[in-house]
């Protein structure tokens, strides 16, 4: 229970329902135990074998208070009796009987009606907790892991451990507080037959536990699956166009089935070991049950030290006991599963960040001088992509990456925005580096547009508007003129309220891409980071946008990767990248006038 007990901590905000819980649950388990213990006066009255006692008893004092309880108990039998007559004292017996059972169940929905605010509540701080972990955690971390594998945690683990809360408070609070109500009363009728309980108990016991042994194991590899299939799910969505495209339906199909074939195996023997809990310990229970029969019998019948009214109470709160330890034997089980479900939640909540902010990292307000990349080095993995890289950008020019895909052009790009630390050497803003400045203040500083257009499903204004405030409608308008976006937004039936669709599904690529440029225009940052910003755009549109991108970087330090060459041809310095190290530099019109690698790429471009 080790995950679990980390995970209670988000029950504290509730302990107040918790607290209504357990004083709800205490006064359910005391009326749950009187409920039999009143059937007795009831079958006094049916066996008419109540001592007839017709002055009032004394007490004297705690000692002999079981010999006060049952004289009172008979007094009121006979004066009942001698005064309305036996159906009418049954009848109040009966009343007592339905009122005592009444008060268990209305305490025990109480303490239902608590703990629901309180499982809830844990519910959705832990998932709160979780979402924004998400959106905290590196986008290395999620190149590792699978999405589908995250949302099963977020939503059905999450759940499961709403579920083992219920469990828990049962477990510690309720089922005990009947077995003690419960043994008392046991004990007041006849202790010689509870002694034979206690023996039993612990056996039952152990062989209860027996069985939950593999519980946690099974239970985490069917939410694993889960995580699988989730997976499966959620590229298949993300990539139904090819999918279908390449007749790939099979392929996917069989993988889907192969994942839930295995939760199918996985969650048979996990249920089936978890079913067995409840039949398990009704049966050992009724075991015990029996041997109290024939023992509590024999004290009837034989010894004639148990009176046979007294006997049946005893049987019926025998069994009464049976039923909390049938809950107590579920609810392990199911806190075993929310240990598992806990494990796998709290390996997300508890991943630190590498690239959290430093203590002492300063906001950065400004941007004054220039941007320096000092001998870097860079991997992913195992083979560096970048080696010994350097490379000053002065504030207010254009600098241009070209080189083949994988050279290691968008990796800068990650690096210069800190979505990645470097290994070796430094990056710097005006001569700070930028370990040292606030991720929040460093991206203020910074737009960027990336070669995938990543749009949410949500209206065109929002998608434009995303992450700034106090913005007007017509700089969002004048912000969309410049990216070449107004002209295809003015001419939807509902303008800059239209909704495009899951990731921008509705909108063609190029005007996706105008979107994405239009948002970082609006934003206007004075670093101005563009990854393939016009791939997706006709040459028309291009050539449009290409003049709106120039104007707007006239004044911004801009740092552009680009496809197609001619789109860079007025960066102040152009940068031919290969396998990560810089093997050319300088103007279109030097590198031109030189026999270079660049000059080749230019030409095969225009042929
Ligand atoms: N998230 C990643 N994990 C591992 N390797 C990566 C990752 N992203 C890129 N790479 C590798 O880094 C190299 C450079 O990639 P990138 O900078 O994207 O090239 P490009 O110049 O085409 O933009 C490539 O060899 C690529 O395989
Ligand atoms: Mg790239």
């Amino acid at each position: 229970m080790k995950y679990f007990r980390q995970i209670l901590i988000y029950a504290k905000p509730y302990k107040i329902y918790g607290f209504f819980n357990i004083i709800s649950n205490i006064f359910y388990a005391l009326f749950g135990t009187l409920a039999f213990v009143s059937l007795m006066p009831m079958l006094k009255v049916l066996f008419k074998s109540a001592e007839p006692i017709n002055t009032p008893p004394a007490y004297n004092g705690i000692t002999k208070l079981g010999d006060y309880i049952e004289n009172s108990i008979n007094y009121f039998i006979t004066q009942k009796v001698n005064n309305e007559g036996e159906l009418k004292a049954l009848l109040f017996m009966i009343v007592i009987i339905i009122s005592t059972f009444l008060l268990k169940n209305i305490f025990g929905y109480l303490a239902m009606y608590f703990i629901t605010f309180l499982r809830n509540g844990v519910l959705k701080d832990v998932r709160n907790d979780l979402y924004e972990k998400t959106v905290d955690l590196p986008l290395a971390y999620f190149s590792e892991k699978r999405k589908g594998d995250i949302i099963a945690r977020i939503s059905t683990d999450v759940l499961e451990i709403q579920h083992s809360f219920l469990s828990i408070l049962e477990l510690i609070v309720r089922e005990p507080l009947m077995i003690i109500f419960t043994i008392i009363a046991m004990l007041a009728l006849s202790p010689k037959l509870t002694l034979f309980v206690f023996i039993f108990i612990p056996i039952a016991g152990f062989i209860i536990s027996l069985v939950g042994k593999k519980l946690k194991k099974q239970s985490d590899s069917v939410q694993k699956e889960q995580g699988q299939f989730l997976s499966i799910l959620e590229e298949t969505l993300g990539g139904l166009r090819v999918i279908k495209g390449f007749n790939a339906e099979h392929y996917f199909n069989s993988k889907f089935r192969n994942s839930t074939a295995r939760f199918y195996k996985f969650s048979n023997s996990l249920l089936n070991r978890q079913n067995l809990a409840s039949p398990l310990s009704e049966f050992l229970g009724i075991g015990v049950i029996a041997i109290l029969l024939w023992y509590g019998g024999s004290l009837v019948l034989v010894e004639k030290t148990l009176a046979p009214d007294a006997f049946i109470v005893y049987m019926g709160l025998a069994y009464n006991i049976l039923t909390p330890a049938k809950a107590i034997s579920k609810a392990i089980y199911g806190v075993k599963k929310g240990d598992a479900a806990a494990e796998r939640v709290l390996d997300i909540l508890n991943t630190e960040s590498p690239l959290a902010d430093a203590p002492n990292a300063q906001e950065k307000e400004n941007f004054n001088t220039g941007i320096s990349i000092q001998n870097v080095s860079f991997k992913y993995q195992d083979e560096y992509v970048l080696k010994d890289f350097s490379l000053e950008i002065p504030k207010g020019k254009t600098v241009a990456f070209v080189g083949q895909s994988g050279s290691g052009k968008s990796t800068i790009a990650n690096l210069l925005t800190r979505f990645y630390d470097v290994n070796e050497g430094s990056i710097k803003i005006d001569g700070i580096d930028i370990k040292n400045i606030t991720k929040k203040s460093l991206r203020n500083l910074q737009g960027l547009v990336s070669q995938d257009s990543i749009l949410f499903n949500d209206s065109i204004k929002n998608n434009i508007l995303l992450g700034v405030e106090n913005k007007t409608d017509a700089e969002i308008i004048a912000a969309s003129k410049i990216a070449n976006a107004h002209e295809f937004v003015k001419d939807l039936p509902n303008g800059y309220d239209s909704n495009i669709g899951d990731s921008g599904n509705k909108l063609s690529g190029g005007q996706k891409q105008r979107l994405s440029i239009a948002r970082a225009v609006l934003k206007n940052p004075p670093i101005m980071i563009l990854d393939e910003a016009t791939s997706a755009l006709d040459t028309e549109s291009e050539r449009l946008v290409q003049d709106a991108l120039e104007k707007m970087m006239q004044n911004r330090t801009s740092v552009v990767i680009a496809h197609r060459l001619s789109t860079i041809q007025n960066a102040d310095i152009i940068v031919v990248l290969q396998k990560g190290k810089i093997i050319e530099k300088g103007t279109h019109t030097e590198l031109i006038s030189n026999n270079s690698v660049y000059k080749k790429l230019v030409e095969m471009q225009t042929l």
